[in-house]
């Protein structure tokens, strides 16, 4: 099989940082885009670009990438990249599109652009040069969530009646990632509506948010009457991303961002005759996110690149998530419930 000559913009956090943390390496085995081209067989990983040379050269030594260079342009001749991982935040990622004349396919990360209309604008580019846009809603691609998806989850607890989310650093950041996950495992959000405060977000060591960014309480109808809640959390005490999805016949929790899943049965109640309860006091431990999602989401984009396979995170999938987020920002400024249907 042929590997896709591939450049990496952007040596950051995300692009090969949190690879250095000897904790994230241990319990992620994927944290990083770096990790999975230096091992993915259908990637050819041949140049990092970034602003700052130094960042650049010192990820294409560690991994022996052969080209690095502060400008795109510079690399086309050499390299002639067919696929551009673009792990930058939003502004930039245009120009750089523009400049890669013969690519076909682009994993970008989240936020898909600063406003909806820089999102648009970022397909409506790909898509008139028909290239293929996989977008790092990573929970889309790990293997957890996409049997959980596929029906594990209502196997193991029935119809979803409500959710409780916890999340931080801010919506664009981290809720999205959130908003995504509830779209992927139970429905369509049908409303929001913003409850405040409006903070800014407390991030812990690691990472910040965008300045822009907000943590807020606010409420969600999802499917046709789900009920949800999505609390933020300052990270500056500790660090969650978490859901606890209540059904009919029981109970899933996703905590310690996917490390720990647990579910719990339906049982006669103890303390009510002919009642039910959930047994909070006896989990049942379930398979847990393992940080093979990257990879995964490396290997769905060279099978949709190969066949017709669908890709895994499009970006009209990961528009849908991000709208609901804008949703949920202007029920912010008008303080009214705001609807997401389409
Ligand atoms: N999917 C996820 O789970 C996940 C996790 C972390 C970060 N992210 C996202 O990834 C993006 C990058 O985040 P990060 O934490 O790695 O940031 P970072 O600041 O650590 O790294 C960004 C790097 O990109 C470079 N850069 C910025 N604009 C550039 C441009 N136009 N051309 C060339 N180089 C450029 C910077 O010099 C820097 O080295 C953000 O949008 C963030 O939200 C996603």
């Amino acid at each position: 099989m042929n590997a896709y000559r591939t450049v990496l913009i952007g040596a950051g956090r995300v692009a090969a940082g949190y690879a250095h943390d000897p904790l994230n390496v241990a319990s992620v085995r994927y944290a990083t885009h770096a990790q999975v081209l230096a091992s993915h067989p259908r990637f050819a990983w041949g140049a990092v670009v970034d602003r700052s040379g130094d960042a650049a050269a010192s990820v294409a030594r560690q991994y022996s990438v052969p080209l690095s260079s502060t400008n795109v342009a510079e690399i086309i001749e050499p390299l002639d990249p067919e696929v551009a991982v673009l792990a930058i935040p939003p502004s930039g990622r245009y120009e750089i599109l523009a400049a890669l004349p013969n690519i076909r396919a682009v994993i970008v990360e989240k936020p898909l652009g600063a406003t909806i209309d820089e999102a648009r604008q970022f397909l409506q580019a790909c898509s008139d040069r028909r290239i293929l846009v996989q977008v790092n809603l990573w929970r889309r691609a790990d293997p957890v969530f996409r049997s959980l998806s596929a029906g594990l989850l209502r196997e193991q607890i029935g119809s979803v009646q409500a959710i409780v989310c916890m999340y931080g650093n801010g919506l664009r950041n981290n809720a999205i990632h959130m908003v995504d996950a509830v779209r992927m495992l139970v429905g369509e959000f049908q409303s929001v509506q913003s409850v405040g405060p409006s903070r800014t977000p407390q991030p812990g060591m690691a990472v910040r948010p965008a300045e822009e960014d907000r943590d807020v309480f606010f409420a969600a109808i999802v499917d046709e009457d789900i009920t949800a809640s999505f609390h933020p959390l300052a990270f500056a005490h500790y660090r969650e991303n978490g859901l606890d999805i209540w059904g009919t016949d029981g109970r899933l929790s996703i905590l310690v961002e996917g490390l720990v899943v647990q579910s719990y049965a339906r049982r006669e109640s103890r303390m009510l005759t002919a009642e039910f309860e959930v047994s909070a006091d006896r989990p049942i431990v379930q398979p847990s996110v393992e940080g093979q999602a990257f990879y995964e989401l490396y290997s769905n984009l060279a099978a949709a690149l190969d066949t017709t396979e669908e890709l895994c995170c499009s970006g009209e999938e990961a528009l849908r998530s991000t709208l609901v987020i804008d949703a949920v920002e202007r029920s912010l400024s008008s303080g009214k419930s705001v609807s997401c249907r389409p």
